[in-house]
């Protein structure tokens, strides 16, 4: 799959209507926690205001379905507005509305070298399903349309789908960002170098099963690490003591079941556990085998001869994809699992790939995200596209 991109364009004295995720993490003071999703746009931004465009910008925050604006601001994008103003350097308007009379005037008066961001997407009835009076409106405001909004690339909402399809013949490319992301999520796995080892861990193998079948038919090794260990250690007839299992269990342990089946030597799970008796840091802790976990302890993390053995396993791979964590990485000494694979995918020379969500932010709290190749800026489209799945929103974008 080869998609133009915003480069391939002539943007000189167009307007460019470019769909971003702007759908970052916000305190409640309203200030911008990890403004990474926004630093990941001005590439596509930047490129378009250098060469005499002008760029209205759409995203969503939150899912303000049927919220007014007006009574609730943790929804709004005025802050990634004053962000963009500070990163970019040029005038970045603000229209209080998506499609009403003030969107419609500031579009008007936009001019090249500048940018609008339109208010949230999502206070608008039309977005969720993709009305037509809606995405007709938005459709007017473009002579472009640009994808760069790589962690919503699952959704067919609006904004996705609806307003490019109704642009007609106009250009639709995707930006730099979703670009990048295919590129390592999708492209660089269909053709690794080898080994190929992919490590997943996270709570319930139920969210991951599809992800971990894809994985076992392309990788080399498929490390398992988590909660989700549990529900293979218990499928195998082990002793898991109080960790977590889904509730019921009964589909879980099938489904572990069945990957175990298909997985063979590929799938390889915990030898060792690091269990606590109560969920906190002080908590009394032991190493159990692993299967042997006594019933008043549960596991919070991989235990030490796991973290050598995966790391070693790490370490000797050529490519690595990894989605989810080892353990409990936010309560340490917890975080020592987690922590041991993202230093091991640091020490490879290998191709690496942090697949966002919960191991995009493991690696970003150890300060070793600059040394991995790629950190995804998706948490469900990161997922979704290491199942392989196609998007629709990707899909109705103009080929080379
Ligand atoms: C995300 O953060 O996963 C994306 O921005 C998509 O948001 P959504 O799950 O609300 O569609
Ligand atoms: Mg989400």
């Amino acid at each position: 799959m080869a998609k133009k991109t915003i480069a391939d364009v002539d943007v000189q004295g167009k307007a460019v209507l470019m769909r971003c995720d702007f759908n970052v993490p916000l305190d409640d003071n309203l200030v911008i926690t990890d403004d990474r999703r926004i630093t990941e746009a001005l590439p596509s931004i930047e490129s378009v205001l250098k060469r005499g465009g002008r760029v209205i910008l759409m995203s969503h925050l939150g899912r303000p379905e049927g919220v007014d604006p007006a009574a609730d601001a943790k929804y709004s994008l005025k802050p990634v507005a004053a962000r963009l103003k500070e990163l970019l350097g040029v005038p970045v308007h603000f229209a209080s509305d998506t499609v009403g009379a003030d969107a419609e005037a500031k579009v008007k008066a936009l001019k090249n070298n500048e940018v609008l961001l339109l208010e949230n997407v999502r206070f608008n009835k039309g977005e969720k399903k993709g009305e037509s009076s809606y995405v007709n409106i938005l459709a007017t405001f473009g002579d472009i349309y640009c994808n760069d909004a790589f962690g919503t690339c699952h959704r067919s909402e609006g904004s996705m789908v609806g307003v490019p399809n109704a642009m007609g013949n106009k250009p639709k490319v995707c930006g730099f960002l979703v670009e990048k992301e295919i590129k390592f999520l999708s492209d660089a796995i269909s053709n690794p170098a080898r080994p190929f080892v992919a490590i997943v861990g996270g709570k319930k193998v139920d969210d991951k099963i599809n992800v971990i079948k894809n994985l076992l038919s392309i990788c080399d090794t498929v490390l398992i690490g988590g909660a989700m260990a549990f529900a293979f250690s218990k499928a195998q007839g082990g002793q898991i003591g109080k960790s977590y299992l889904p509730n019921p269990p009964e589909a879980s342990l099938a489904l572990a079941k069945e990957l175990l089946t298909i997985g063979g030597e590929k799938l390889q799970l915990p030898v060792d556990t690091h269990c606590g008796d109560a969920f906190k840091g002080d908590c009394n802790k032991m190493i159990a085998k692993a299967g042997q976990i006594p019933e008043n302890f549960e596991g919070f993390d991989i235990g030490p001869e796991t973290q050598q053995k995966y790391a070693e396993i790490v370490k000797a791979a050529k490519t690595i994809v990894w989605n989810g964590p080892m353990g409990v990485f936010e309560m340490p000494p917890f975080d020592a699992g987690t922590r041991a694979v993202a230093e091991a995918i640091v020490a490879s020379d290998a191709t690496s790939i942090i697949g966002g969500g919960d191991s995009a932010s493991a690696i970003q709290q150890f300060g070793l995200a600059d040394q991995v190749t790629h950190v995804s800026t998706g948490g469900g489209a990161s997922l979704e596209m290491l199942e392989g799945k196609k998007f629709a929103a990707v899909e109705l974008l103009d080929e080379k």
